[in-house]
């Protein structure tokens, strides 16, 4: 199953797991009404809306704005659109987008990290926008899940997470401020946690990875636990 196709898979029960998603959607609009203070945003490019939680909170934040919303999964497009009929949508990669621009304000919150080229891209998107515009990224970022990694090295066992970027190399290239800080995963351990991952649909595991057997998980969980280091996200943010 393809990246696209795991998502739109999720697509009807995906809030009921996005948590996280909020939280960081919600810490990013918060820091990008900061920067956009004087200069309200007239159009809005969302990458990666899903189905439109932070969408939802651009249009009640600039409800004069024009928003256009593109995902690369039609059924998130489709729920998006559902509740929110006013923004206007695209289904299109995110890394191949058919919109040129100028906007005001390109965001996108927790969906650059599924991309295979995430500096470029964002590079890209810089190119697109007008000339006070503003670039506003949240993605979780490497050191994400650290204890995991580290316990399935320990014990030799592959890793099935997609690499996180490096969030400086990301920025390298942008002007603009970027930072990161750390949430504790919720779940309580880490089948908790791949059940979040599998609920929002962002469970795909890198190429080539042939998953571990029962026992190997069994026995990873529990060097882990023992470990004692909770599982953390590091959630990066890149605002020009
Ligand atoms: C974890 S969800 C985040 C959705 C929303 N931004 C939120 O915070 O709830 C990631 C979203 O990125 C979309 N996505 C993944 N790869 C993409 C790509 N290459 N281009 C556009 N959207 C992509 C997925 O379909 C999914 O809707």
């Amino acid at each position: 199953m393809s990246i696209a196709q795991a998502f739109a898979a999720a697509a009807a029960d995906y809030e009921q797991h996005a948590e996280l998603q909020l939280q960081v959607a919600t810490h990013l609009l918060l820091r990008v009404q900061e920067r956009l203070a004087d200069t309200p945003p007239r159009r809005i490019l969302e990458v990666g809306c899903g189905t439109g939680m932070l969408s939802r909170q651009l249009l009640a934040t600039w409800p004069g704005a024009e928003l256009l919303c593109c995902d690369v999964a039609p059924a998130m497009v489709a729920t998006c659109r559902e509740q929110l009929p006013a923004a206007s949508y695209c289904v299109a990669d995110g890394e191949a987008l058919p919109c040129p621009g100028p906007f005001d304000l390109i965001i996108s919150s927790m969906t650059v990290q599924w991309f295979r080229h995430p500096a470029a891209t964002l590079a890209d998107w810089r190119q697109r926008l007008a000339a006070t515009g503003c670039l506003a990224v949240a993605l979780p970022v490497a050191g994400s899940l650290a204890s995991w990694e580290k316990t399935l090295h320990r014990l030799n066992l592959p890793c099935g997470l997609q690499p996180f970027p490096e969030l400086a190399a990301l920025a390298a290239g942008l002007t603009g401020a970027y930072s990161s800080y750390d949430v504790q995963a919720q779940e309580k351990n880490v089948l908790a946690l791949l059940r979040h991952m599998r609920g929002i649909g962002g469970a795909t595991p890198r190429p080539g990875y042939r998953p571990l057997s029962a026992g190997q998980l069994r026995r990873a969980m529990a060097a882990c636990t023992a470990g004692g280091e909770p599982l953390v996200w590091r959630i990066g943010e890149v605002i020009t």
